[in-house]
């Protein structure tokens, strides 16, 4: 069983970039391009959150014009930066939410030799991660009912701590996820929210970050890290259950990434800046103007400067 995780879409409707520098309808339209040369289907393909960067309906539309095509089994959760009325009505296929934890996206997806658990973490106007006792019960319930069923957990927001100072905030009720993971461990935690690769351990589960399908987390792990990215080679995690054994792959997407950055989350970039971006993006397509498939190997790049 191959399940396809793709993280972190910040698509605009309204067709401006994201934080002032990120085209991501490109990101998504590039992202789309290199799925549908995968030589193998995936059985499932899971989006875990900030689907949309502001959760503008026309943003939901868009996604769901560019991946319908792919005609795969499409699951969806949302992030921080979505909101759920209209990915309920948008994406109704995508969120089959389970009505007995209304109004978070909770379900199960059971027909494959993996289940698939989908947690929804956000809180309407909250940047970090919340695990309410409703969402709780439902889940321990949820994992009670089919024990040692070999399990993905997905949920936008990690519950450790990343390192990444500015993206670690406390996720809102984090002892109850552990007592009831400790019941019923799942094979894999995955997350989103990050945009960087990131494996662990937490609470004795296996737990790994998503690369971000448009700009990729800045690998600062100093006091400011968190609150920058860069315009790396965007990713997905690939999951392959297959005679009892799960490997979580790290793939990039090809594209002709620039690296310009590091450019703040918190703040918005204009004019300089943005020029600055597109020049950068020139520069690069002019060096690879003769390849398809230019990419870069991104993990860890930034995590020691060259003097
Ligand atoms: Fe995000
Ligand atoms: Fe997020």
């Amino acid at each position: 069983m191959i399940v396809l995780q793709l993280s972190d879409f910040h698509v605009r409707g309204d067709g401006s970039v994201s934080f002032g520098v990120v085209d991501t309808r490109r990101c998504l339209e590039e992202a789309v391009a290199h799925l549908k040369k995968l030589e193998a289907a995936p059985d499932a393909l899971v989006l875990t959150g900030d689907l949309a960067d502001d959760g503008d309906e026309n943003a939901y539309r868009i996604l769901r014009e560019s991946l319908s095509p792919l005609a795969w089994p499409i699951y969806a959760i949302p992030g921080n930066h979505d909101r759920r009325d209209p990915m309920r009505d948008i994406l109704a296929e995508w969120c089959p939410a389970d009505r007995d934890v209304a109004p978070h996206l909770c379900y199960t997806v059971e027909d494959g030799p993996v289940r698939l658990v989908m947690v929804d973490t956000t809180n309407p106007g909250s940047h970090d991660g919340h695990c309410p006792p409703a969402v709780m019960r439902w889940l321990d319930k949820t994992l009670a009912k089919r024990p040692r069923t070999p399990t993905l957990l997905f949920m936008h927001h990690p519950p450790f701590a990343t390192g990444l100072p500015v993206m670690d905030l406390p996720l809102e009720n984090a002892d109850a996820l552990a007592a009831i993971l400790r019941k019923n461990p799942p094979a894999r935690l995955c997350c989103g929210h990050i945009h960087r690769p990131i494996l662990s351990q937490w609470m004795g589960v296996s737990v790994v970050t998503a690369p971000a399908v448009s700009m990729q987390m800045e690998l600062d792990l100093g006091e400011k890290g968190g609150d920058a990215f860069r315009l790396e080679t965007p990713g997905y995690l690939l999951h392959h259950w297959k005679r009892g054994v799960l490997n979580t792959h790290v793939c990039q997407i090809a594209t002709r990434t620039s690296f310009a950055g590091p450019y703040s989350f918190s703040r918005q970039e204009t004019g300089d800046r943005r020029r600055e971006t597109d020049e950068n993006r020139s520069v690069v397509q002019r060096s690879f103007s003769g390849g398809e498939a230019a990419a870069y190997f991104s993990v860890s790049c930034f995590l020691f400067p060259v003097s």
